[in-house]
Order: C-alpha cells, then sequence, then structure tokens
C-alpha cells in the first residue's frame, strides 16, 4: 500500500527518496512521487508510471535538494491520476504525503474552501497540507514560527489514520513526520535523519531506527531528532537497531518474487523449526506458559490468505488440542458486537503485522475485554507484534511479492506448533505422539521439495488454465481452507475467477456452474474423507466437468477420460495441508505467466493494506 520515504542530508537526497521508493514497490502502488526543496522553491515531479520512469524523469527535471519527500500512492480517494499523485502542496509553501485515510476530510475540505483555500486534487490529504498551511500562516501572523508545532495543531482536527512526511519552503533544514494508525519509523545517519513507512525503505541507508509510537510527532534536522507526543510533551523512543539484509531482496535467478519465495519454503520452514526440539508455550514468549492454561477458548481474526491460516488452524485446535475455536475475518470482527470471554485467547494471524483491520481487530478485542492476546506474525518490528501480550515470528523473511505463498505455510507451521502447545498442557499429547510430530515437522522441508519438483507437470496444466475465464476448486475437512486459498491465489494474480467450495456443498448450487468448460480443481489428501471427495468427483465428471487433482500417492485416483492427475507424495497426516498448497500456489503463478500479468504487483492489490 502507499509508502513513504523522507529526508533531510547533507548531501543531494533525491537518489535516497528513489531507491527507497523502489525498495517500497512491493507494497503495490499506483502513482509515485517525490518533491525536494530547490534554491528556495518547492519542486516535485510525480508520475502514474513505475518509479523507474519516475527516476528518469527526475533526473531530467535537474530535481536536486538537501530535503525532500517522496511517496508511492495506492489510490483512495480520487482517482490514481498525476494530479493525485503525492506530494501534495499548498500555496506553493507546504508539501506533504500521506498514508492513510482522513475520515472527515469533506467537512474539513468546505472550511477550508470557505477561507478562500482552492484544491487541485481529489484526495483527502490536500485537506492536511491546507490544514497545515493555515496554521503555518497564523503562527506567522503572530511572529512564532514553528512547523512541528502547526502540524501537530493542524494533526488535532483530523479523524482517520496517518502516517505524514512534511516540509516547509520557508524552513529549509526542517522535515516532519507525525504518525497516528499508519506506521512511520526514523532512520539516523551520520549524514542525514530520514523518515520512511518500512525500514525496508531505508535498507543499506542507515541501521538505527525509531519505531514511531501512536500519536508521535517528530522533527528531523541535521543536528538530530525531537519527538513530542500528540500533546506536545517531549518523548523519548528507543533506537533499534535493523540491519536489513540486501540480498533477500534481490531476484537472483527468479523471474519474479513470487517464484523464487515459492521455492524458498523448504528452507524458511526449516529456518523456523530448526530449535524446536520440544513443545513448550515458551514458543510464544514469556507468560504463555501460565496464560495458556487459564484459556478456554481460541479466537482467530485476520484477513486473506492469513484468515485462510486461520481456517486451518482451527481444525489442529479443535482435534488435537480440543480447545473450541472461532476464526473470524478482521473487517467484521472489529465491527461486531460480540460477547467477550476473557478466558478465550485471541490471536491475530498476519504477514505485514501492520493490516489496518486485523489491528483494530486486535485493538477491538483488548478494549471488549480479552485479556490474552497473541500475534503470529512476519515482521518483529510490526505494529501487532508490539501491541499483543505474546508474540510469534515466523520467520519466512521478507515477502515482496503481492501473494502471499511462504508467509501462508511459515503462518501454519506457527499455528500447528500452537495446536500442539495447547494439546501437551491439556495432557492430550502423550511422548511418543510429540515425537512423531516434531520428527515430521523436521522432514517437511524434504517432503516439499519433492512437491516443487511437480512444477513442469504443473506447468503443462497452467496452458490450459491460462485459456478459462473461470475454475472451480473443491476440498474437504482440513483441505478446504487449502482449496480456498488456491482460488484467491488463482484470482490475484492471474485475474481468472476462481470459486473454492468445500466439496459435499457442490450439489447445493455450484454443480449447475460445470459443465465441459469449467476446470475443476479437487485436493485431494488421503485422509478419512477421501473416499467421500470421490463421490463428489463423480459427480463433476456425470456433468462434463474437467477434473485436475492433486491427489496423494496413497489415494488411489487414476487419470482417466476427463480426469487429469498429479501425484503428490504419500499422505502426510495433520501436515498435509501444507504440502498441498504449494501446488496450487504453483497451478496459479504459471498461470499468471502465461496470461502475461504482472505477477508481483497484480492491478488494484498492494501488500500491506494499512487503510480500512
Ligand atoms: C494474499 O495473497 C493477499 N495478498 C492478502 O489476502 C493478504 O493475505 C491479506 O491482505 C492479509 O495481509 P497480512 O497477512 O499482512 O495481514
Amino acid at each position: 500500500m502507499c509508502g513513504i520515504v523522507g529526508a533531510v542530508d547533507r548531501r543531494d537526497v533525491t537518489s535516497l527518496l528513489t531507491e527507497g521508493l523502489r525498495r517500497l514497490e512491493y507494497r503495490g502502488y499506483d502513482s509515485c512521487g517525490i518533491a525536494v526543496l530547490q534554491q528556495g522553491a518547492l519542486r516535485r515531479v510525480r508520475s502514474v508510471a513505475r518509479v523507474a520512469n519516475l527516476a528518469a524523469e527526475v533526473a531530467a527535471a535537474n530535481l536536486s535538494g538537501m530535503i525532500g519527500i517522496a511517496h508511492t500512492r495506492w489510490a483512495t480517494h480520487g482517482a490514481p491520476v498525476a494530479k493525485n499523485a503525492h506530494p501534495i502542496f499548498s500555496s506553493g509553501e507546504i508539501a506533504i504525503v500521506h498514508n492513510g485515510i482522513i475520515e472527515n476530510h469533506e467537512s474539513l475540505r468546505e472550511e477550508l474552501q470557505a477561507h478562500g483555500y482552492v484544491f487541485e486534487s481529489d484526495t483527502d490529504t490536500e485537506v492536511v497540507a491546507h490544514l497545515i498551511h493555515r496554521m503555518w500562516t497564523e503562527q506567522a501572523a503572530q511572529g512564532a514560527k514553528d512547523l512541528l508545532c502547526a502540524v501537530r495543531h493542524a494533526l488535532e482536527r483530523l479523524h482517520g489514520a496517518y502516517a505524514i512526511a512534511v516540509f516547509a519552503r520557508n524552513d529549509p533544514g526542517r522535515v516532519i513526520g507525525a504518525r497516528a494508525g499508519s506506521p512511520l519509523v526514523v532512520g539516523l545517519g551520520e549524514q542525514g535523519n530520514y523518515l520512511a513507512s518500512d525500514v525496508m525503505a531505508l535498507a543499506g541507508a542507515v541501521e538505527n531506527f525509531i519505531y514511531l509510537e501512536e500519536g508521535d510527532i517528530a522533527e528531523l534536522t541535521l543536528d538530530g531528532v525531537r519527538l513530542v507526543d500528540r500533546s506536545g510533551h517531549a518523548v523519548q523512543r528507543d533506537i533499534k537497531v535493523h540491519r536489513a539484509s540486501t540480498h533477500s531482496v534481490e531476484l537472483g535467478p527468479y523471474r519474479h518474487y513470487m517464484h523464487k519465495e515459492i521455492f524458498e519454503q523448504p528452507n524458511v520452514i526449516a529456518d523456523a523449526i530448526e530449535r524446536v526440539d520440544t513443545i513448550s508455550a515458551d514458543l510464544f514468549g514469556q507468560g504463555a506458559r501460565h496464560a495458556f492454561r487459564e484459556i478456554d477458548s481460541v479466537l482467530i481474526v485476520a484477513c486473506g490468505t492469513s484468515y485462510y491460516a486461520g481456517m486451518t488452524a482451527k481444525y489442529w485446535l479443535e482435534s488435537l488440542a480440543k480447545v473450541a475455536t472461532q476464526v473470524e475475518v478482521a473487517s467484521e470482527y472489529r465491527y461486531r458486537s460480540s460477547v467477550a470471554n476473557p478466558n478465550t485467547l485471541v490471536v491475530v494471524v498476519s504477514q505485514s503485522g501492520e493490516t489496518a483491520d486485523t489491528l483494530a481487530a486486535l485493538k477491538h478485542a483488548q478494549t471488549q475485554g480479552h485479556r490474552h492476546t497473541l500475534t503470529v506474525c512476519n515482521v518483529a518490528s510490526s505494529t501487532m507484534m508490539r501491541q499483543a501480550e505474546f508474540q510469534h515470528l515466523t520467520s519466512a523473511g521478507p515477502e515482496i511479492g503481492v501473494a502471499s505463498t511462504k508467509a501462508f505455510t511459515t503462518q501454519l507451521v506457527a499455528l500447528f506448533l500452537l495446536a500442539l502447545t495447547l494439546s501437551k498442557q491439556r495432557g492430550r499429547l502423550p511422548a511418543a505422539q510429540e515425537a512423531t510430530f516434531l520428527d515430521q515437522l523436521h522432514r517437511l522441508p524434504g517432503k516439499l521439495n519433492s512437491v516443487l519438483a511437480l512444477e513442469a507437470q504443473i506447468i503443462a496444466w497452467a496452458e490450459t488454465f491460462a485459456r478459462t475465464d473461470h475454475a472451480l476448486f473443491l476440498g474437504r475437512g482440513l483441505h478446504y481452507p487449502i482449496a480456498l486459498e488456491g482460488a484467491l491465489k488463482l484470482k490475484e494474480i492471474s485475474y481468472v475467477h476462481a470459486e473454492a467450495y468445500p466439496a459435499g456443498e457442490l450439489k447445493h448450487g455450484p454443480l449447475a456452474l460445470v459443465t465441459s468448460q469449467m476446470p475443476v480443481v479437487a485436493v485431494a489428501p488421503n485422509d478419512a474423507l477421501l473416499d467421500k471427495l470421490k463421490s463428489n468427483l463423480q459427480e463433476v465428471r456425470a456433468r462434463s466437468g474437467q477434473l485436475y487433482v492433486f491427489a496423494d500417492a496413497d489415494s488411489r485416483i487414476a487419470s482417466g477420460d476427463g480426469l487429469h492427475v498429479i501425484r503428490m507424495p504419500e499422505h502426510y497426516g495433520s501436515l498435509s495441508p501444507i504440502l498441498h498448497v504449494v501446488p496450487l500456489q504453483l497451478l496459479a503463478y504459471h498461470t499468471a505467466c502465461a496470461r502475461g500479468t504482472d505477477v508481483d504487483k497484480p492491478r488494484n492489490l498492494a501488500k500491506s493494506v494499512t487503510v480500512e
């Protein structure tokens, strides 16, 4: 989603800003821009093309300056056209970039228009620019100009979420940053000080960071950084060292990050379980041992792929630990009037740890009276990790492709460990069973490699899927969420319309869609529901549907007329979903490649959805 970079430096900042935007591209955007203070004037370049084009335009326009701000925009208010791209200016005096949504922008717009401000964009951000300008000129009239103070008073008028970076034409040595609801970090360097919405933007440039807290406002100059809270009182925040591995954001021999990330799964899962030699609540942080004993149920809240990880975990938690589990989409839960049980463990699952709906759901659960909360997340420094009582880092490493792959399988590993932990605490995990599960976990990377070896067969299927406009995915039980995830992957990167159903539901409606033109993908592990699934597949064949089945080696399903089978390894028990999702990731990936879509940055989508 939107990205921010800002800088005060002893050198020209344009290349640092454009490189920062390049590093934020993975979040998804539809326009970008950069503004600097050059020879006493605000200058900017904005583009609806890629950051690479913006960099070329910046060079062509001879843009340079020692302070500046830059932005990648994912449109919310106002179409993705140049006039709505950030930085947004007010009266040639104030420049601002903004992530988030200002909910009361309409009333503020009317108020500012009444004061003579003329709006040039359709964005909610422009009201913030004009508000700051208004405060700034009011201060000037009283002979007391303080940009931080002007920003702080403007922010008092806003309802909604924001991370902003601001500078003023008349205040050449200062950039102001502020956050409420959207992340923002300060990078501390030897040549200057910087702002970014994500540490990744400053990877390689600085290693010392301050993670701003809710309501914090930062003033960056060459001499240092001053922090105040929303009331203007000075605050201190810890400096954290973050040595970003530039290696992990390089593509290497792969064409796309998604492909690279699919193939990283054996290694990242091996890393995630390397030190797990016994099942213990300590895997979830200090104090979890005691708190987990108190809980009598689990509520998992998440969005998108992370929600499907939660759905899979429900099966594990209820079958292995016998702990009643509910799973809810975060954007629904946060606005639903629910009955809080203080003995419920609320688990939020998120790759980024910044998804606005999931973060709001976590806060909502806490205000509703849920005492125990756990974040399962891939970003150690994220807001969700800081907000919850307990934490578990999934250790997948940076995931750049918008379509989540390795984050999903590592979430599944983490949630499986949670189910085993609760099971052990409740005396339901005999030592021999624990040893068997641990052994299966440690052999999982090898099994994943054998699934990845099926790629050539999947590429052949992808040729067919690239020519279709619709597909159905079927699964049962523990593999129904995997069918949902397969359909989501296909939709989001190849734009093929795909729906997933529990196979037993087919006859209650979706069977009407089945014709000889409809590919139907079935996830067919050799589990207790296999015979039921086979009957469901017969229902499809009887209507001439084309079946594409991922069948365990021991599931006795053979290819035949209209029945295409790719043979998976032998059934892998409770961990089978982690194997079965991988061919679906590859099918979506190769279908998207065959259709020539922008695999890593699919249209309309963002990596981290930091607005509602
Ligand atoms: C997955 O492929 C999607 N891009 C999306 O559904 C994602 O899982 C969702 O937005 C949640 O993100 P999070 O895990 O960072 O919270």
